[in-house]
């Protein structure tokens, strides 16, 4: 059982194969949480909380002239505001009488078999019935009438606890709620790092660690999506942590819009982490009997660091977050014609880079921007839903059969959110878009957005993409979202309820993602947002994978993928080779290392391949092939970072590990090359120490790879890479 309720004492203990995870109802009804962290059995973990009278922490009424009872120093499992715990809150309210306060109480609890859902909203599930259960701890503040329901996934032998928040309104008058986080973890000891993944247009999930400090480090995005500047997914660690010792806990929101991430380290040396949707602006009413669903956020502790880290989560959305008939493999290698031509194209040049991508093993093409409406800059025709065949010189089935006929499976780029002025769909509906009344908007890639949370806005998308979708054989979608959102109004709310509106428009979204998904099984989708504005894991629910970054450059591409590594699997991170002068930077490296380093990932093509002489085509042809025997230990093995970009000796090296150990796959690439270098020596991981590994003529025990290590082949000329594979 990894749930255990002790009656007597209310206390809540939740044990996963390598962790625990306690809270209790203590005096009063107050939740105060005790323990997050390695695997402890049958302990009551209270007797770490000293009380001690502390000058202006305040006293609940119920403690009488207790003065060492204060909710402002107390480990707190779900703080609300306004109670006298001045520091971050997990909830907030405007009661019916407009005062701030919200005091919940302990009420009951229930445990079931089984993983809760969430209506409307992306969450993780069983794979086997049976793997997961459910705690629900119910808490009522008994004056303004909320109840809350604190939600506990557990997947124990996936050390993965999921955590999810229903407020429901028992009163009978209008609550108004302000905050609504998903998650609130107090650690009552300890000193942390705090990593985090920022970034920018063409330089997502930047890896990030430093120290905390008195006061409040947090993360945030206010864009309407996730966004490239914030990933929503945060990592704590001890101080000596590194990828394979030590203490970390990892907290990722299942979210695809507005976030916030937050550590506050107190007057007492306790550390506060709260994560959920983001609050600034945020108020969501509700009438009696209403509810309101936080999104999900899920969190692990490993204490055998980061690696260990890295592959539960990268083994639980792989098996319990996406989802669909690509959810494991096998996954196209693609080529798509965005980089190659940008919009300058038509049906033939396509039907050209199908037959050229048929030699070299290539699996599917995909039509990127500009083959609908009058597109043929950026300017325009967003919304015009309808395929140019002026432009493409033929209809799109007649493309789709001429692609099919070289063998390839076709598919095409989409930006259904967002409208251009430019376009007979925001000249008929103005009001469609995401805009105050009597205000002008903010441009962005001269491009509005739609109003999401209107059902007729999601009606007329679904009808038309369902129109083109059963046009032809299109076997994959890129769902594209080019900007960020401000200036938040829907006509179809009324004024208490604007602050209702990001997260409508979310559900707006998701609701829209789940009809196709559902609808087009057999379509692949591939989220994208500017490249990897809107990698969260509340995307990869629909689509397995996301176009990881505009940036293709293969250096700069070395510390985009190792930041997104910490969380999410390399079978989510579309990668593909590009030419050079690479179009971002233009920086040239060899072809050989842009394949490298669009290995580990879902493998593809960005360029002309018309254009590739005759060495080109070989190597592109060796290493399509290289990567589709490549692909299931991709996918499916242990994923090792061996070497940080981040660090300065300009080596990144990184490993795939087969699950039973029999193989494994080390790629290195320098981004920095030296005269005279050192020798430099990799120490692998997770191999059988007994078994004999193979590579290039040599042989090497396990033990001797991992202790010994490998020594690196001299590396020089600009950006060398390196691919070793090594079998037993
Ligand atoms: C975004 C995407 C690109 C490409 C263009 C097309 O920038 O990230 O890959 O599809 O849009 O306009």
């Amino acid at each position: 059982m990894p749930i255990l309720f002790d009656d007597g004492k209310k206390l809540f203990t939740i044990h996963t194969a390598n962790t625990t995870y306690q809270f209790m109802a203590g005096p009063y009804g107050f939740l105060l949480h005790l323990y997050y962290g390695k695997r402890i059995e049958n302990q009551d973990m209270s007797y770490l909380i000293i009380n001690r009278d502390r000058g202006f922490s305040g006293n609940p009424y119920d403690a009488g002239c207790d003065r060492t009872f204060s909710l402002d120093t107390l480990p707190l499992e779900y703080p609300a505001a306004g109670t006298g715990d001045f520091r971050t809150c997990a909830a907030s309210v405007i009661n019916p009488d407009g005062s701030l306060v919200l005091d919940p109480r302990y009420s009951g609890y229930t445990i079931h078999k089984g993983k809760y859902s969430l209506k409307g909203l992306p969450a993780l599930y069983e794979e086997q019935e049976g793997e997961a259960e459910t705690l629900a701890v119910t808490l009522l503040d008994s004056v303004c009438g909320l109840e809350i329901q604190l939600l506990y996934g557990v997947f124990a032998e996936k050390d993965i606890i999921t955590r999810a928040v229903i407020f429901t309104n028992r009163g009978s008058n209008t609550i108004r709620l302000t905050k609504a986080l998903s998650l609130n973890v107090d650690f009552l000891y300890g000193e942390f790092d705090f990593v985090h993944f920022h970034g920018r247009h063409n330089m997502e999930r930047q890896f990030e660690r430093i120290p905390l400090m008195q006061g409040t480090q947090s993360i945030s995005s206010n864009r309407g999506t996730s966004s490239h500047q914030h990933n929503p997914g945060i990592i704590l660690c001890g101080k000596n942590t590194g990828e394979d010792h030590g203490d970390c806990y990892g907290f990722n929101l299942v979210y695809s819009g507005n976030f916030s991430a937050r550590a506050e380290v107190d007057q007492t040396g306790q550390t506060r982490v709260s994560m959920g949707m983001d609050y600034e602006g945020f108020c969501f009413s509700l009438g009696e009997g209403e509810s309101f669903t936080s999104p999900e956020a899920v969190m692990c502790h490993s204490s055998r660091g980061f690696a260990a880290l890295s592959h539960r989560f990268h083994r639980v959305y792989r098996h319990n977050l996406c989802r669909g008939r690509y959810q494991f493999g096998p996954r196209p290698v693609l080529v798509n014609n965005w980089e190659a031509t940008y919009f300058n194209f038509d049906g033939q040049k396509l039907i050209q880079i199908a037959a050229k991508a048929a030699k070299l093993g290539i699996d599917m093409l995909v039509m990127d921007d500009g083959w609908f409406g009058g597109r043929n800059c950026d300017n325009s025709s967003l919304g015009d839903w309808f395929v140019n065949e002026k432009k493409l010189g033929m209809s799109l089935k007649t493309l789709a059969e001429e692609v099919n006929k070289r063998g390839l499976k076709f598919g095409l780029w989409l930006e259904p959110e967002m409208i251009s002025e430019d376009s007979d769909l925001y000249r008929k509906n103005p009001r469609w878009v995401i805009l105050p009344p009597d205000r002008r908007p903010v441009r962005s890639r001269n491009q509005l957005v739609l109003d999401m949370s209107q059902e007729q806005v999601r009606n007329y998308l679904f009808e038309r993409i369902c129109a083109i979708l059963d046009s032809a054989n299109i076997e994959y979608v890129k769902w594209d979202m080019n900007r960020s959102i401000n200036g938040w109004y829907s006509p179809s709310l009324s004024a208490e309820r604007q602050g209702e509106l990001p997260h409508r428009y979310m559900l707006g979204l998701y609701e829209l993602l789940e009809k196709l998904t559902k609808k087009y099984p057999h379509i692949m989708f591939e989220g994208c947002s500017g490249g990897g504005g809107r990698f969260d894991p509340g995307m990869l629910h629909y689509h397995p994978q996301i176009w990881c970054s505009d940036n293709t450059d293969a250096v700069a591409r070395l510390k985009i993928q190792y930041g997104t590594s910490f969380f999410y699997p390399a079978s989510t991170v579309g990668s593909h080779v590009s030419a050079v002068p690479n179009h971002q930077n233009g920086r040239t490296t060899p072809l050989k290392t842009r394949c490298i380093t669009a290995l580990p990932g879902s493998f593809g093509y960005e360029l002309d391949i018309t254009a590739l002489d005759a060495e080109e085509v070989q190597t592109v042809s060796f290493w399509t092939a290289q990567y589709k025997k490549l692909q299931p230990l991709i996918y499916e093995g242990l994923y090792y970072r061996l070497l940080s970009p981040f660090e300065p000796h300009g080596i990144s090296a990184w490993q795939f590990v087969s699950p039973d150990k029999s193989c494994t796959l080390l790629c290195t690439a320098a981004s920095d090359v030296q005269a005279n270098p050192q020798n430099l020596r990799i120490a692998l991981k997770g191999l059988d120490a007994n078994k004999t590994y193979f590579c290039n003529d040599r042989s090497y025990t396990g033990a001797a790879l991992m202790h010994g290590g490998f020594v690196l082949p001299g590396f020089a000329g600009d950006y060398p890479a390196e691919m070793l594979y090594f079998e037993s």
